[in-house]
């Protein structure tokens, strides 16, 4: 993968910036080199987007991009690695998150944003639609994951990416590419995600990782041994080759670049 430098062999690949703003210019290069290249080969750029914090400057630097600067939208298909089962209106919304911060200032096309359909009220059939919209939107079935070209993440304090929570049995789902989730430990409990599956079938995947409150639990996901059930981040380092871990230099405090 032209865009992911190699890693060294079954070591993570972690990019260390000095702060926040500097990490969301690097996220920006990359999604931009990322979907030039994909779009040149394939004609179109299938990428995925986290919610949280993490990613909004990123979404604030793509809101504004000049056509020059970034590809045509119109060959962009957006997804949401993982969504909250909450109004597509509601503040907690990961859609409305994106909305406000770039979507409703680029020209993509309506039909190439494909949202959780959350105003449904039933999780499992949500998530059981928007698994067939992603595979309607790579076309005919070839019987393997569909492949984004990018899936861009967040990880949680917890070490949880998406919403697969320490714990869930979602973390273990090798069947579905979507799965409904309840985590009672977060708010809204009520989650639908990318199952590792999907995640892992990507081309490249960028972990965003910010700010010095994740320093301990980036110091124990990257170095204890991996268990992707107490760290569902560990569901990546079976393709570390194709995976870089952004980091500031607050949240890589505790640990040396590699
Ligand atoms: C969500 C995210 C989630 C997020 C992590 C990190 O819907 O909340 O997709 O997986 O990426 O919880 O969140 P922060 O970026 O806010 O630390």
């Amino acid at each position: 993968m032209k865009m992911v430098p190699p890693a060294p062999a079954n070591r993570p690949n972690l990019e260390i910036y000095a702060d926040a703003e500097a990490l969301a210019h690097c996220c920006l290069e990359l999604f931009c080199d990322c979907a030039a290249e994909a779009i040149q080969a394939r004609g179109y750029f299938y990428t995925a987007i986290p919610g949280g914090k993490t990613p909004r400057r990123f979404f604030e630097l793509l809101g504004g991009t000049t056509e020059g600067r970034l590809p045509a939208w119109d060959k962009i298909h957006l997804f949401w690695s993982d969504e909250r089962c909450v109004p597509p209106d509601s503040a907690e919304s990961n859609y409305r998150v994106a909305a406000e911060a770039f979507l409703n200032k680029v020209p993509i096309p309506e039909k190439n944003v494909h949202r959780v359909l959350t105003e449904l009220g039933d999780w499992p059939l949500a998530a059981r639609r928007y698994e067939q919209s992603i595979r309607d939107a790579f076309g005919p079935p070839t019987g393997q994951s569909p492949h984004f070209d990018l899936i861009i993440l967040g990880m949680g304090s917890d070490g949880h990416i998406a919403s697969l929570f320490r714990g869930s049995c979602a973390v273990l789902d090798k069947k579905n590419l979507v799965a409904a989730v309840n985590s009672p430990n977060v708010s809204p409990a009520d989650r639908i995600t990318f199952t590792p599956a999907l995640l892992t079938a990507a081309s490249a995947i960028l972990v965003l990782i910010t700010g010095m409150e994740k320093a301990q639990i980036v110091r124990r996901v990257f170095t204890g041994p991996p268990n992707e059930i107490d760290y569902p981040v560990h569901v990546l380092f079976s393709v570390l080759h194709k995976t870089i871990f952004l980091l500031d230099a607050p949240a890589a405090e505790l640990i040396h670049s590699t």
